[in-house]
């Protein structure tokens, strides 16, 4: 069940997976959490990001010898959402229809591990919707926390037969970039800069997002714009800004939403910025994929969780990551145009 054992026959798989996020499933972030948590509720987390029984025990057994937060006695459980956790099932490999011939069902010949089983539900958003899309009965104001499957349902880009597999694992690689990667958010977005004599004007369409920019409500991003002085310096105090995000709160009892400026596919968010004595301006899209969990989430485990103990170790070292997250896109400099009309 080891992925390093399955990388031997399929190196591609392997690497790919490794440099993914659910090769990190089971991160610092997640077990500084489980650490504190009854078995019962670490094994509903562990659904969705170490999902093998054999994970779980492999977990339990660290947990008791006090190793728990070290990956090297985590065992199985360290390598997160998995090859096993996807492709076996009672021993069997299953798989997507088989390439080439696209042949379904039992395909077994002298192939190695006894041959596997093609399914097209491989191929189906059900596949990802066990862990992406919570159950209805769990919304607020209308949307359930991850919402990700029913907001493709209604996209254009279904409808055009864009799946999640066909944008997160083109050809079947096993890469799942998302808002983590700057160069997957930049190719689902389209920037457009312009201006007049009063202001300048920097808009974001998502033309390319399959779900809501972004669709889960952990990341946070922000349109800026600001004026440079001759010497090329920001202005002090003159930046705008627009927040795309989907708010919610959690009061003890229930969860709230408190605003929701998510892009559906096909919207826009612009900034505009007005000239004064200026004659250029800066605008730049700044993304924060892990917002919620640094604002929110570790800000208060840091506060309530004992000093100096594994736990709050772990939650310290999420909390720096989620600052290494942080990028920005289309930073450009635009200058005033002149009184005939024409852009400098
Ligand atoms: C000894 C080499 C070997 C090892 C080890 C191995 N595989 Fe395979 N696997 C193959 C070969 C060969 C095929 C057949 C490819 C074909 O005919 O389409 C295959 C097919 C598959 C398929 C089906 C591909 C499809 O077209 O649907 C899956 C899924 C799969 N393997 C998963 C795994 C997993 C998971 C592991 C580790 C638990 C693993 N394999 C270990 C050689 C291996
Ligand atoms: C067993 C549960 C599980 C299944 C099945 C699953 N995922 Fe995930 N996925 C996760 C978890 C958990 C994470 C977050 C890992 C982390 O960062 O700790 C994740 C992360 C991702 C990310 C990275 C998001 C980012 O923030 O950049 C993408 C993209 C993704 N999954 C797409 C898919 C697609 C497409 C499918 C279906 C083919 C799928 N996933 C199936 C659990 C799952
Ligand atoms: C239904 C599946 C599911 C369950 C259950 C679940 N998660 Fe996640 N979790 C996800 C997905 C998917 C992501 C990635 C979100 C994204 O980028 O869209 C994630 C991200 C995270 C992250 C941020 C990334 C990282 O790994 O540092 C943490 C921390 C986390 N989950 C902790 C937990 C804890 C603790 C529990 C149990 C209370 C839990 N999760 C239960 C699916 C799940
Ligand atoms: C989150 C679930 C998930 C994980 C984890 C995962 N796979 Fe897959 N795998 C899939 C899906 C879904 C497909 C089919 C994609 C498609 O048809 O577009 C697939 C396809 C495959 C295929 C057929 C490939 C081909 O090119 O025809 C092989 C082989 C395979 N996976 C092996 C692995 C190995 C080895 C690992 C671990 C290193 C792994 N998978 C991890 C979901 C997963
Ligand atoms: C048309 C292409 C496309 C389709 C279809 C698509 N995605 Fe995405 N997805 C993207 C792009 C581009 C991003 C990066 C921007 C963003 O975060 O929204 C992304 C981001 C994500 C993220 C990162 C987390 C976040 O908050 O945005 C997850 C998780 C994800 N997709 C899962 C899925 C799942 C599950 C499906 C199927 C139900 C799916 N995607 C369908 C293009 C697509």
């Amino acid at each position: 069940m080891d992925p390093q054992s399955c990388g031997a026959c399929h190196p591609d798989k392997l690497a790919e997976w490794s440099g993914s996020l659910h090769a990190k499933a089971f991160s610092p972030g997640l077990v500084g959490q489980l650490l504190t948590f009854s078995r019962e509720d670490t094994q509903e987390c562990l659904n969705c990001h170490a999902p093998l029984a054999e994970q779980a025990a492999a977990f339990e057994a660290a947990r008791k010898k006090g190793k728990g937060h070290l990956p090297e006695a985590q065992g199985l459980a360290a390598a997160g959402n998995s090859c096993g956790g996807c492709h076996l099932r009672g021993h069997q490999r299953f798989g997507p229809p088989q390439r080439g011939t696209g042949a379904v069902g039992r395909i077994a010949g002298d192939l190695p591990h006894g041959g596997f089983t093609g399914s097209t539900s491989f191929q189906s958003p059900e596949f990802c919707a066990a862990c992406h899309q919570f159950p209805a009965d769990q919304a607020i104001n209308g949307k359930p926390l991850e919402n990700t499957v029913e907001e493709w349902r209604s996209s254009p880009q279904a409808a055009a037969g864009q799946t999640c597999q066909s944008c997160h694992m083109p050809d079947r690689k096993h890469l799942w970039r998302g808002i983590h990667d700057p160069a997957t958010t930049a190719a689902g977005l389209t920037p457009r800069i312009s201006a007049d004599r009063d202001k300048a004007r920097f808009a974001v369409t998502s033309t390319g997002v399959g779900h809501a920019f972004p669709t889960y409500v952990t990341p946070k991003v922000i349109l800026h714009a600001i004026l440079l002085d001759e010497a090329g310096k920001p202005k002090q105090g003159s930046e705008v800004t627009y927040v795309i995000q989907r708010r919610v709160e959690h009061d003890g009892a229930d969860w709230h939403e408190i605003s929701d400026t998510r892009l559906l596919p096909g919207q826009t968010a612009s900034v505009e910025i007005t000239w004064k004595d200026a004659e250029r301006a800066r605008v730049w899209l700044e993304v924060r994929p892990d917002e919620f969990y640094h604002a929110v989430t570790y800000a208060q485990l840091r506060r309530d969780l004992p000093q100096g103990g594994a736990a709050a170790r772990l939650i310290a070292e999420a909390d720096t990551r989620t600052r290494s997250t942080v990028y920005s896109l289309f930073t450009s400099e635009i200058g005033r145009p002149t009184a005939s009309g024409d852009h400098p």
